[in-house]
């Protein structure tokens, strides 16, 4: 499963742009050397799911998210008032640069993401009839995840940055979802009872069906935020 998600680069930056505010160490990474990238990467990830106030990048553990819509052939859901916990948890297992610098790849493992909101769902999954509207908690178990971002350089002030640009996100779900979904049909234990049933039995085709809007959401929030760090490290301090 395969989808596109273009990062916003209109982000303004307020304060000090030149000032990197992230420690990554005094010595790039040769272009090949993924332990390096890898080490980078991990410093970068952790640094950006903590925030920064200073320059205004809010923290992702917990991230909320106002609003996710998955408009499918057969189902519409919709999240709202999100939040998500977990993705301080979560470890980068791989980074690498494409042979052309133009791309890179990343592997990230979330052992457990918890989603907490309001939703609101009306169609079929795997051919059950599902509806209801009201609270949701589900727990994500084991998101293995791996993106393809493509890079632009930027120069500005004699220093080159880089930022990414598009994202291909491929998710697999490997260790089960636990749902607890409030007031399917209408709150009626008749048809609310099995569709819960069904819902957790079915976790891994219901993930792979209906996770893409959500995991957009994630990954949309992550690389914005860490192109804001991103224009404070000239790319000579990541990549030799
Ligand atoms: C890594 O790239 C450098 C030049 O950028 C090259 O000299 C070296 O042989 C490469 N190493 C490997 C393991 O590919
Ligand atoms: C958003 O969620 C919080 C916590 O679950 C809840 O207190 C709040 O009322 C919700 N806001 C809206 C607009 O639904
Ligand atoms: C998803 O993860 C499972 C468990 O690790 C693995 O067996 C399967 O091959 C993976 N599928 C994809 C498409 O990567």
């Amino acid at each position: 499963m395969y989808f596109l998600l273009t990062i916003l680069c209109s982000i303004v930056l307020i304060g000090k742009v030149s000032s990197a505010s992230v420690d990554i160490g005094d010595s790039p990474c040769n272009e090949n050397d993924s332990d390096c990238l890898l080490k980078i990467t991990k410093i970068l990830y952790a640094q950006v799911i903590k925030g920064d106030k200073d320059l205004e990048i809010p923290t992702s553990d917990p991230m909320y998210i106002k609003n996710i819509d998955g408009k499918f052939s057969d189902i519409d859901y919709e999240l709202k008032n999100t939040t998500v916990v977990g993705f301080a948890d979560c470890e980068v297992r791989k980074a690498v640069l494409a042979e052309d610098k133009n791309k890179a790849t990343f592997n990230i493992f979330c052992p457990k993401l918890s989603l907490s909101g309001q939703y609101a769902v009306n169609g079929k999954i795997l051919e059950l009839p599902i509806q209801g509207e009201g609270d949701y908690k589900v727990i994500l178990r084991g998101y293995d995840i791996t993106i393809d971002a493509d890079i632009k350089k930027v120069t500005r002030d004699d220093n080159t940055y880089i930022s990414f640009t598009k994202l291909n996100l491929n998710a697999n779900l490997t260790n089960g979802i636990d749902f607890d979904v409030e007031n399917l049909f209408g709150g009626n234990a008749q048809f609310a009872e099995p569709a819960q049933k069904f819902l957790t039995e079915n976790w891994k085709p219901i993930a792979d069906a209906l996770q893409m809007p959500a995991i957009e959401s994630y990954f949309k929030e992550i690389f914005q935020n860490t192109n804001k760090y991103l224009k404070t490290i000239p790319a000579n301090k990541i990549i030799k």
